[in-house]
Parts: C-alpha cells; sequence; structure tokens
C-alpha cells in the first residue's frame, strides 16, 4: 500500500497479516514452467508454418499436428502461466490489501498442486485428440471439470479474506480482485456446459465469443488492473494520482465489457443487430483503457527517471505502452470496415500477442521480479534482468507484433482481391519465418529468468525494496 494516502484513500489495513510466501512461490514456479511449456509450443508451431518442409518436421504424429499443438499453445499460456500467476499474486496481495490473514491457507495449499494436476490433465486429453469444440477452453469437460473446482476452492480462499476482513472501503485492486475471480467462475463453467453441449449453432458461436471475450476481459484484464495498481505506489511509493478515477474504470469494466463479445464474430451468422451493437459497445472501453493509462502516468511524474534503473517498474510501465496500443488499436479493428480486411488474419494474432504477452505477461514478470527478493531473501543479477528485458522486448516487437501486424494486413487485403490463397500464404511466409526466430528469441530470455531466479547465489538486485 502507499506510503502517503490521498484523501479519499481505502482505509488502512489494521495490522500485517501472515504472508503465504510458500504458496505464492508455488503457483510462481508453476507459471514459469507452464510459460517455458507453451512458449515451446508456440515456437514449434511458429517454426511449422514457415514452409511446406518446415511443416513436415515433426512427422505425422497427430499429438504433434498444429491443430494440437495450437490449442495445447493457448491452454498452457492462458491457464498454465497467466492463472497461475494471478494465483501467486492473489495469495500475496489479498491478505495485505484487507489486513487479515489468508482464509483457509490449508484449502489453498491443497488445492495448488491440484490445479496442475487439473491442468497437465486437459493439456495431455488435447494432445491425445480428446478437444472439445469451445475455443480458448478446448480441454474435454473432466479435465474442465477438475480446473473449475480448484479455481473455485482459490475464489474461496482468495474472495473469502476480502469478505470477511469486514474492511468496507476497499482499495481498487482488491475490487478488480474480487470481480476476476466471481466473474471467471460464471463464465468457465457456463462455456464448459452451455457452450459445450447445450447452445446450438449461432448461438452457440455468440456465447463462444462471449466466453473468449470475458476470459480476457474479465480475468486476464482485471488481474492485470490489480497488479498494475497495487505494485506502481509501491514501487514509486507514493500513492496512485486518483483513486475515483480508478474506481470509475473499474465500473466501466464491470457494465461494459461484458456486453461486447460478439465482436469477435463479426461476418458470422450471429444476429446482424448484435454485432452492430457491438461496434458502440466496444468504443466504451475506450474509458476503461485510460482510466488505467492516465493514473500510470499521473502518478509516474517526477518518477521518471527510476525507469533506469527499476526492472520491475520498467516491466509495468513497458508493458503499459503495449497496452495503450493494443487497446487502441482495439476498438479501431472493431469497426466494420477495419473488420473486413483484419478478421481472420494475423492481424488479430498479432494483437492477441500484445496484450497477453506484451502487457500482462510483463506485469507479472514485474511482480516476480519484484516478490522474488522477499520469498527468497536473496536478490537477483541486472545484467540477466537487463537481458530478459531487452530480449524480450526487442524479439517480441521487432521479430513478432510488427511482421505479424504486417502479415496480417497482406493476407486481408490479398482476400479482397481474386487472387488465389497461395500468393497470401508465399507473401506470409517472410514474416511467419521472423515469428518462429522470435519464439526462439523468447525462449532464450526466459532462460536468462530462469537463470537470475534460481541458479544466481549473490544477486544484489531486488533486496532494497521496502516491503508491499
Ligand atoms: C515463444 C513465444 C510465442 C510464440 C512463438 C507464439 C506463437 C503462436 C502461434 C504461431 C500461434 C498460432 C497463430 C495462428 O493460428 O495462425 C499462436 C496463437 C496464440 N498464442 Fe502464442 N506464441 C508465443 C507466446 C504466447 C504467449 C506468452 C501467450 C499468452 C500469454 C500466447 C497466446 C496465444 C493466443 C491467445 C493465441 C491464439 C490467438 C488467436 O486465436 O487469435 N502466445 N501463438
Ligand atoms: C479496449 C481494448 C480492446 C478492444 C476494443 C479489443 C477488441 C478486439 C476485437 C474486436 C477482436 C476480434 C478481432 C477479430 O477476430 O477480427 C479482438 C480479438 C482478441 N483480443 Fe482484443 N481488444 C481489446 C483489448 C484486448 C485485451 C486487453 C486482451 C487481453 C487481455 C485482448 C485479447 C484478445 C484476443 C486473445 C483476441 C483473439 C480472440 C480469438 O482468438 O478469437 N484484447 N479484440
Amino acid at each position: 500500500m502507499p506510503e502517503t494516502e490521498p484523501k479519499d484513500a481505502p482505509a488502512k489495513p489494521v495490522r500485517a497479516p501472515t504472508d503465504q510466501l510458500g504458496l505464492v512461490k508455488f503457483h510462481i514456479v508453476a507459471a514459469i514452467v507452464w510459460l517455458g511449456i507453451g512458449m515451446l509450443g508456440g515456437t514449434l508451431m511458429g517454426y511449422r508454418l514457415t514452409s511446406p518442409e518446415a511443416a513436415e518436421f515433426l512427422g505425422d504424429s497427430a499429438a504433434l499436428s498444429f491443430g494440437r499443438i495450437r490449442m495445447f499453445h493457448t491452454h498452457s499460456v492462458i491457464f498454465g502461466w497467466l492463472t497461475n500467476g494471478f494465483f501467486a499474486f492473489a495469495y500475496y496481495a489479498i491478505p495485505r490489501l484487507v489486513g487479515r490473514d489468508l482464509f483457509l491457507p490449508k484449502l489453498a495449499k491443497i488445492f495448488a498442486p491440484l490445479t496442475q494436476v487439473a491442468l497437465v490433465l486437459g493439456g495431455g486429453a488435447i494432445l491425445m485428440g480428446h478437444a472439445q469444440a469451445v475455443e480458448h477452453t478446448e480441454a474435454p469437460w473432466w479435465a474442465d471439470a477438475a480446473f473449475a473446482v480448484c479455481f473455485v476452492a482459490t475464489l474461496v480462499s482468495c474472495v473469502g479474506t476480502i469478505l470477511l476482513s469486514g474492511v468496507r472501503n476497499l482499495y481498487v485492486s482488491a475490487w478488480y480482485l474480487i470481480l476476476g475471480f466471481i466473474f471467471t467462475a460464471l463464465n468457465f463453467v457456463m462455456a464448459n456446459s452451455i457452450v459445450a453441449f447445450v447452445a446450438p449453432g449461432a448461438a452457440g458461436a455468440a456465447l463462444s465469443g462471449l466466453w473468449i471475450h470475458n476470459a480476457v476481459g474479465l480475468w486476464v484484464t482485471p488481474m492485470g488492473a490489480a497488479i498494475i495498481y497495487y505494485l506502481l505506489p509501491v514501487v514509486l511509493k507514493k500513492p496512485i494520482a486518483s483513486h475515483k478515477l480508478s474506481l470509475l474504470g473499474f465500473w466501466t469494466l464491470a457494465f461494459f465489457y461484458p456486453l461486447g463479445g460478439s465482436h469477435h464474430y463479426f461476418y458470422s451468422p450471429v444476429p446482424w443487430w448484435l454485432q452492430m451493437l457491438a461496434v458502440p459497445l466496444t468504443f466504451t472501453l475506450i474509458f476503461v483503457v485510460y482510466s488505467v493509462v492516465y493514473n500510470f502516468f499521473a502518478t509516474m511524474r517526477g518518477k521518471w527517471s527510476q525507469l533506469a534503473s527499476d526492472i520491475p517498474l520498467r516491466f509495468l510501465a513497458f508493458g503499459l505502452f503495449n497496452y495503450i496500443v493494443t487497446c487502441t488499436q482495439g476498438p479501431f479493428h472493431a469497426l466494420l470496415s477495419v473488420q473486413q480486411v483484419v478478421h481472420f488474419t494475423d492481424w488479430v494474432v498479432a494483437h492477441a500477442h500484445l496484450a497477453l504477452f506484451g502487457v500482462f505477461s510483463w506485469w507479472l514478470y514485474a511482480f516476480i521480479y519484484w516478490i522474488w527478493p522477499r520469498i527468497t531473501g536473496r536478490g537477483y543479477n541486472r545484467k540477466l534482468a537487463e537481458a530478459h528485458f531487452w530480449v524480450t522486448l526487442i524479439a517480441f516487437w521487432v521479430l513478432y507484433y510488427i511482421p505479424d501486424t504486417i502479415a496480417g494486413l497482406m493476407q486481408g487485403f490479398f482476400w479482397l482481391t481474386t487472387l488465389p490463397l497461395q500468393d497470401s500464404l508465399e507473401a506470409a511466409m517472410p514474416f511467419w519465418m521472423t515469428r518462429a526466430i522470435s519464439g526462439v528469441f523468447l525462449m532464450l530470455s526466459m532462460v536468462f529468468l530462469v537463470w537470475n531466479l534460481f541458479f544466481v547465489k549473490n544477486g544484489k538486485v531486488g533486496l532494497e525494496v521496502s516491503n508491499g
């Protein structure tokens, strides 16, 4: 929490709660393992697309076919990496936000490894071909049921801690955490029951869009916002600029976000009025985005020089820059005229990576660098952390995001002509090649991270920071 509170700041926690550092560490380690596996999947998949010969290099094993690796990739990064990372953050931040020990810590400790079992079952089933046709939650129903139980157990511990604390004037991070957990439990169950088994045809597609949209907007986004609103004041040692604005952003997200899900199904059999309605509703999200952006810039006033030396702050700031780009791009590509060009192309893949990797993964990196010295009592090495940061930044932007965006635009314009599909594929090949190379560099950056966290003995950085 900030050292000097603004006038309308939330009530201070009554006492410092007991940290559950073992739990936090477990989820961070699990998250990093899943990110490594997910990146390997992404790189293999990316490489397969670079030429007809490359497409053959894994032989004709069905388990390693493009489709299965793709589902495994998104399963690993969305549930394994981001979700474990968010659990780690929630277990650390929630007790401190409300000044109460974690509710049912034993439950949390039992379900932490069980969550990994559920994820391994789901990932294994996908590779073995037992997938269900709901995008971004393709694991079969029994693996999803196991994951849902683990998720709800985590929810009970985390949201239970907040509710039982009796703190009424909650800090904005706590609001985001409550929203993220509750909406996602409902959303996940809705996707894996109604979408998977009940809703037919276009209705199923519309609800599927709602699931994807809410998974990114009401799980990943609120968790990310909770991280940035928690870490920024702590790292800068000053309060956020506007608590009121942060709450306005929160309520706008809660009200408007769920309504725009059909923007994932433009030009599909989903009713036309629903597609049209999605355009203005999508634009309202600008308020959500710019409340975070304004607060970040206003809070950073006078502190920009800290970026040079502070690794967590740098990941937060560059993640925010990516947030501005991807969320400005979002309403723009929800315009029907723009959709005619970019829909179904690599433009969308680039947008998805800029958001999920460039924003939320970087905010998680910030949290990991910040918390790790507190968990282990050991600092990290600056040169390795700098190498991680710069390789991630350059490999992602120069070799992945920009080429993929260009490939997407080219595909879109090719498809508007009468040229054969083959021409658009050939045109995209060089860009897909740089994307595959970026995968190799991004995995190298992971080596720097892992080396720094687990094998550096005498690191000094990170130990001097104040207690959050
Ligand atoms: C080494 C790094 C990575 C590489 C090389 C990579 C590569 C890829 C490739 C080739 C695809 C399939 C694109 C297609 O179907 O045309 C894909 C899809 C996807 N990846 Fe990654 N990826 C990486 C890391 C990540 C990370 C860290 C995340 C999230 C945190 C992520 C999230 C996604 C998502 C959500 C999709 C589906 C996108 C869509 O349907 O539009 N990826 N990735
Ligand atoms: C105001 C901000 C944003 C707006 C208006 C927006 C809008 C959109 C739209 C219209 C699409 C569909 C594009 C198409 O299929 O042609 C899309 C796709 C996508 N967006 Fe965003 N977006 C925003 C921010 C984000 C954020 C913050 C995330 C991640 C947390 C995200 C993740 C994704 C993903 C993963 C897809 C691909 C979904 C799929 O595989 O079908 N977006 N976005």
